[in-house]
């Protein structure tokens, strides 16, 4: 078969993985921290033998050995970045646990577990997908598995084939599926562990353990890129509007990621919309008045990017298709037997409430018949199907014309308009995803070797390089939440949205005003494979940013500012300042921190758990450190070697600050200084001491 150049050289690229697995591989342990509480008490009752499962993170256990496993894989849902890479990572890991491990993918998502299509995946066949874009080594599909007769049929044949784990590799509702599955099969008593790993370019599966999906970077990367193509185009001609809908099917992420990467004159972000109850004629005035402004400026040309999910998301055309729901799910046979479009359209005004009757007639034709269009298998409007990017340029002209009557518009418009969708879904992963995805597959190979089932694999820190990543499992149980979906209640993970008051969504609302009269376009270029660390390892702005939220969030519920350390001088601005520039990190029990006799590199603050001070014979302990406490200052101080040890006795969450970031911030904090001295004094005095 004949390949790319790219996909060639890219085949030799070798995902980076977390430290812990960079060194040891799978000789490793996992190390049990606390169980997370559990959000609503049916989930406890019905989840009883996953809910209180306690989160993971590993430790090195030198020769540890593995008995073989076998395992089955599948791809649920849409495709992103990276899925191969899980593969590939989980092939890897399992072949690290023993060579005599074994993979199997099951074909075309879920629905292969339960026809039975499944393949085994080989060195050779892994090999041929390694760091490429798409789901075709397995292909994918959006088959649910939620009855017991489905999971009875899972089991039997997972077992038939032999295999004692699945993994399966989706977004918020197959890994809720994944942990149905996993509580059946304890419940049940089959020997069938289940791990999911969190997928999807939506960016909308995460939580305050889960940083982000893979697939999310890449595709946004591939958005961005088009986006700023279109902005310079824009800027070039100077004679269109362009309305650009981006893929994301509820949550407005991937819009908001490609507003803080390119600026483009107008982002619409359906949390908004929905939040001040924003009305599609509001939402239409608002863009036809920036038109107009930008036009009196004499530019009659612009960029506005409107969110896939968007329809859902404004209040009365969210009533509108709640109630086609109904109407379409009640009277489906009549409504399909009706001979003409315009008696079907007729039908549904009969039965619609006035409001809603009303909306429907006056969305254009076309509109009309997409909202009409087949549900997917979850019962959901396909809204990628939905052309709202035309429904609101429409609109939108329709406005300007009515301005123009009354001379207050004087400009020109003409509207282009791009779906950015499918195209960023199978892109070759960014390095991040690439990466991401592999420790994904490798961690998920850990927990199975270790025995553990009704994980979700996740890997943290990710907003800093490869090397301070930490792997870890997260009960999937703890993500639940109880939603009413068609009319019942039901557990399920729950997609995150954009949060309003969010680094993220923040740093978008200071700028829009001015991205939208000025022409301030970013054009960030195609993704990089090869060349500069900055330029091929660049992060996504939403995780970033949301990192530096953490930080700011995990600091303030140290209390700090109350605790008598060395914190307490700052204000809130100035923690906020110390929380941006230093990095989170997390360490794993018994890691050491800081080695006697090394060069001092950073400084840093307790967050969670607890640590030990080793005297000069590396076992005395002298001092034990504990949220809020600072340490490594002695070294950074007096510019000398690290005068003791340091060792987590517990997993523990920490503050880092570099050393130059260290002595700027210092410099610039006179009292911070000093009882960071008086403090240093001190402590080099009970060293001597011991
Ligand atoms: P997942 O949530 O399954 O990852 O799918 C994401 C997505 O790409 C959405 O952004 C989009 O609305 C939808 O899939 C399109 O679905 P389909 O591939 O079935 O057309």
């Amino acid at each position: 078969m004949e390949i790319s150049v790219l996909q060639k050289n890219r085949a030799n690229y070798r995902p980076k993985l977390p430290p812990l697995f960079a060194e040891h591989g799978l000789a490793v342990r996992t190390l049990e921290g606390l169980a997370p509480e559990i959000s609503a008490e049916a989930i406890s009752r019905d989840f009883s033998k996953t809910s209180l499962l306690p989160l993971l993170s590993f430790s090195a256990e030198p020769g540890k050995k593995s008995a073989a496993l076998s395992c089955g894989v599948v791809l649920s849902g849409g495709q992103a970045p990276g899925g191969h890479n899980v593969i590939a990572g989980l092939f890897d890991g399992l072949k690290a646990a023993n060579p005599d491990s074994r993979l199997y993918g099951f074909l075309g998502g879920p629905s292969g577990i339960l026809d039975n299509k499944v393949k085994e995946l080989d060195k050779e066949t892994v090999d041929l997908y390694r760091n490429t874009g798409g789901f075709d080594i397995i292909q994918s599909g959006r088959t649910k598995l939620e009855t017991p007769e489905q999971f009875q049929r899972v089991a039997s044949n997972c077992l038939a084939l032999g295999l004692d784990s699945l993994v399966i590799i989706g977004g918020d509702d197959s890994n809720t599926n994944a942990c149905m599955l996993a509580e059946y099969f304890l419940q049940h008593g089959i020997p069938l562990k289940v791990i999911g790993v969190p997928k999807t370019i939506d960016g909308d599966l995460k939580n305050e353990r889960v940083e982000c999906s893979f697939g999310f970077d890449t595709a946004t990367k591939v958005y961005s890129e088009l986006l700023g193509n279109i902005e310079r185009d824009a800027n070039s001609a100077r004679k269109y509007w362009h309305f650009i809908r981006v893929m994301g099917r509820s949550a407005s992420h991937i819009a908001l990621e490609c507003a803080l990467q390119c600026r483009p004159n107008i982002t619409v972000i359906s949390e908004e919309v929905a939040d001040k109850n924003i009305k599609l004629s509001e939402l239409c005035d608002y863009i036809a008045g920036v038109i107009k402004n930008r036009s009196h400026q004499g530019m009659d040309f612009g960029v506005a990017v409107i969110p896939e999910g968007l329809v859902e998301f404004v209040p009365e055309v969210r009533r509108l298709i709640l109630e086609l729901n109904d109407i379409l799910a009640q009277e489906k046979d009549n409504f399909e037997g009706l001979p003409s479009d315009e008696d079907k359209q007729q039908f549904l005004i009969r039965r619609l409430s006035p409001e809603s009757a009303q909306t429907f007639s006056s969305v254009p034709q076309a509109i009309r018949a997409q909202l009409l269009e087949d549900r997917d298998p979850h019962g959901n409007v396909q809204v990628s199907k939905i052309e709202t990017e035309k429904l609101i340029g429409d609109m939108v002209h329709d406005r300007l014309r009515d301005l123009a009557k009354k001379g207050i518009f004087k400009g020109k418009f003409s509207a282009q308009y791009h779906f950015f969708g499918y195209e960023g879904r199978c892109a070759a992963p960014s390095n991040f995803d690439a990466d991401y995805a592999y420790s994904l597959g490798f961690t998920a190979a850990a927990l199975l070797a270790d025995g553990r089932t009704g994980y979700m694999a996740v890997v943290r820190n990710l907003a800093k390089q490869a090397d301070q990543w930490a792997p870890g499992g997260v009960p999937l149980a703890s993500m639940l939440t109880i939603e009413k979906r068609k009319g019942r209640e039901v557990p399920v993970i729950k997609k995150a949205l954009v949060d309003l008051d969010g680094k993220p969504f923040q740093e978008f609302a200071r700028n829009r005003e001015r991205w939208a009269l000025s022409n301030e376009y970013l054009y960030p270029g195609p993704i990089q494979y090869y060349g500069p660390s900055e330029v091929c390892d660049r992060r996504t702005k939403v995780l970033e940013l949301e990192y530096g939220q953490s930080l700011a969030r995990a600091l303030a519920g140290t209390n700090l500012l109350k605790d008598p350390t060395f914190l307490e001088s700052l204000s809130s601005e100035e923690l906020e300042k110390f929380t941006s520039v230093a990095q989170h990190m997390s360490v794993g029990k018994d890691w050491v921190v800081i080695r006697r006799g090394e060069e001092g590199l950073a400084f840093y603050v307790v967050l969670e758990g607890e640590l030990e001070v080793l005297g000069s014979d590396d076992k005395t302990v002298i001092a034990t450190l504990k949220k809020g406490d600072p340490f490594g200052e002695i070294a950074l101080l007096t510019d000398s070697p690290r005068t003791a040890t340091v060792v987590a006795r517990t997993e523990c969450q920490l503050l880092m600050l570099e050393k130059q970031g260290f002595l700027d911030f210092i410099a610039e904090h006179g009292p911070v200084e000093e009882h960071l001295c008086k403090l240093c004094i001190q402590r080099m005095e009970e060293q001597e001491a011991t």
